[in-house]
């Protein structure tokens, strides 16, 4: 089995999976969650050190107000209730997006796990309020105030300079990018880091997502050859 050292997840279906079962969507969501700490543990017995979950986009902000509500109080919940587990596996938690547009309380509630994992050397990063695009245009902002401060000459932008003002610049592009439920799009995931990732799209939805798909997923990667564009 090839080594992966960071694996996304498009964390999709757990809508539709509360609706099949006549319950409101706002327990599918509580039911990924518990999926969200099963996988943790799959990552970590396959050593996997980099994990990405898109738990909220920055469309995302467009659902109805009550399962907004319900998805940020599940947010703090969990990851408040996971710190414990975080500090016994040593997993650094790190949020990444506009995290200026978070309520203030479930701000300071992922502020103070992060400063409390920071020592950690693998990382759970959860992207909230985030966007592929709005990613990249704030890059290319602070990009222009470095050129309009006169420190970057723009002849030298090129590839690394951009992904140096990416949101977490040290972390590693993904190996591999699944999304459950089905859906062959990116939906605006992780854009730049992308580019040469392998993709797998699991029908499983995500609060049924289990071990053997974990599996399945990681099998698919060893099948596949990277060539990055050479033959
Ligand atoms: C997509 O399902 C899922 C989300 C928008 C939210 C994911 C959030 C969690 C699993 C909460 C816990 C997260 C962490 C990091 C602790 P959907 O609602 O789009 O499903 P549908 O397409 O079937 O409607």
């Amino acid at each position: 089995m090839k080594q992966i050292q960071h694996i996304a997840f498009i964390m999709d279906g757990n809508g539709r999976w509360a609706k099949a079962r006549g319950l409101p969507r706002t327990e599918g969501h509580r039911a990924g969650g518990e999926t969200v700490r099963r996988v943790l543990g799959y990552c970590r017995d396959a050593g996997i050190r980099y994990l990405t979950l898109y738990a909220f986009s920055v469309e995302n902000w467009k659902r109805p107000k009550e399962e907004v509500d319900a998805l940020m109080h599940l947010l703090v919940a969990h990851l408040a209730g996971e710190e414990p587990m975080l500090h016994e596996h040593r997993v650094r938690l790190r949020v990444m997006g506009r995290r200026e547009d978070l309520p203030v309380a479930v701000r300071e509630a992922l502020e103070r796990v992060e400063c409390a994992t920071a020592a950690y050397e693998r990382q759970l990063i959860v992207c909230l309020s985030y966007g592929g695009r709005t990613e990249i245009a704030h890059a290319a902002r602070e990009i222009a105030r470095l050129v309009a401060k006169g420190e970057l000459d723009p002849e030298t932008i090129d590839e690394a300079t951009v992904a140096r003002h990416l949101y977490l610049p040290d972390v590693p592009d993904p190996d591999l990018i699944v999304r459950t439920s089905g859906e062959l799009r990116l939906s605006n995931f992780l854009l730049w880091q992308a580019s040469y990732a392998e993709l797998y799209v699991t029908p499983t939805l995500w609060p049924d997502f289990g071990e053997a798909d974990f599996q399945a997923a990681l099998s698919a990667f060893s099948a596949r050859e990277r060539r990055y564009g050479a033959l």
